[in-house]
Order: C-alpha cells, then structure tokens, then sequence
C-alpha cells in the first residue's frame, strides 16, 4: 500500500480525535445506520441528528417505514431537503420487507432505490464489518492530497484510480471496518477539510504530496469548466 500502516494510524488518531458518540453507533444495526448514511448523502452530522432521532421515534424498524405513507416520511424529512432521499429510502424499506429482510451484501444495497457503491458500502462495513471501500467527497478530498491524485473525480479515470486506492488501504481486520470507516470521514470533515485545512494535526501530514508539493489549496482538483 502507498502508505504504510494507514489504517493503525488512522484509528489511532480516531481513537482519540474521532467521533464515538454518534447516534447511529449505538446501536449500530442495519437500520439505523442505512437510515443515518441516506441521511449524511448531501447533509451535515450536526443537521442530521436531530431529524434522525425524530425518525427513530416514529419509524423503530423497517417495517414500520414500510407501512406508513410516504407522505409522514417525507413529513419528517421535511428542513433536511433533497427529498428524493426521503421517497428512496421509503421504497427502498418496501424492497426490504418484500425481500425478507435486510440485503447481506454491498451489491444488494446497492440494487435498493437511491443507494449507491459508497453509501452501501458505508453501511455493510459500519453494520457487518465488511471489507468494502467507501469513497464520497471527503475520502475523495484525502486521498486526492494524500497521493498527490490530479484531475477531476468526475473522470473515470481519476475515479477508478481512487477506488483502487481506497481498497489498497483497507485494513486486513474485519472487526476494525466500522471505527475505520468512521474514522475516515472524520479526517475529512473534520481535518482534512475543502478550506483551511488543518494539516498540523494531521496524522499524514509527513506523508502527504499534496504538502509536500505546497499544492494542498490546489487539490483536489475541481471540476473543470
Ligand atoms: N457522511 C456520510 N456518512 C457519515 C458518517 N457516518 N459520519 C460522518 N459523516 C458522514
């Protein structure tokens, strides 16, 4: 891998910095933690917690989102926008109950409505502990100046070289996928973020190109126009 030891620093640095208290991570089951990762698609943790307590006290499992009326779904998910997730994750809990139960694999979450390679990823790794690689935008950002990757993520090529790396970096360890999942979206959220970034706390900082090359404010790179 390009960086040695990546998941123990990382997880080292998660153990201490990271996020432990989220509400999806206890309990960390299936449904709550789909419901919270379609939530975070295109929102802030801070917004989202509040909307997914509210969720969970009206809807406790996937068979009561799956009967109620989208119209009380979308109701809820009213103030957090984008309610094409709101009408997605109520047919997808229909899917669900049709089938029998929750998908075992990324691919079956990934055949549900509105549910892509890393949000599916991003559940069976926190939920099951599998090996799956998540890439949305803030691993996306990390890995762009960490290894020092040009060009738009909107590429095929770019993108297929990320995915690449963010398998290599996976940990051996299937008991470690849900902190080191975690931990990577905090480094990103958190530290290595779009603006300001706060590379002197940042555990790679001695590995990463983009401060080598002085090219942090300049990577990733934007989409071209
Ligand atoms: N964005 C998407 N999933 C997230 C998570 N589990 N924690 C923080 N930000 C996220």
């Amino acid at each position: 891998p390009p960086v040695k030891d990546f998941a123990q620093r990382l997880l080292a640095w998660h153990s201490v910095h990271g996020r432990h208290d989220l509400p999806w991570q206890h309990p960390r089951t299936p449904y709550r933690v789909w419901v919270a990762e379609v939530m975070l698609q295109q929102t802030q943790v801070q917004t989202v917690i509040p909307y997914f307590a509210r969720f969970m006290a009206r809807f406790a499992d996937v068979e009561a989102l799956a009967a109620a009326d989208v119209s009380e779904v979308l109701a809820l998910w009213s103030g957090l926008g984008y309610y094409a997730r709101g009408r997605n994750l109520h047919r997808a809990a229909q899917q669900i109950v049709a089938e029998g139960g929750f998908p075992m694999d990324r691919l079956g979450w990934e055949a549900l409505s509105g549910i892509g390679r890393s949000t599916a990823a991003a559940i069976v790794a926190q939920a099951y502990g599998q090996r799956e690689a998540i890439l949305d935008g803030n691993v996306k950002r990390v890995l762009c100046r960490l290894f020092g990757v040009e060009g738009w993520a909107g590429e095929r090529a770019v993108s297929e070289r990320l995915w690449m790396l963010a398998e290599q970096l996976l940990p051996a360890e299937c008991e470690l996928m849900p902190d080191y999942t975690q931990a990577q979206m905090d480094l990103g959220a958190t530290v290595c973020t779009r603006s300001r970034p706060r590379c002197e706390v940042c555990p790679f900082e001695k590995d990463c190109v983009a401060v080598q090359q002085n090219r942090v404010s300049e990577l990733p790179t934007p989409r071209p126009r």
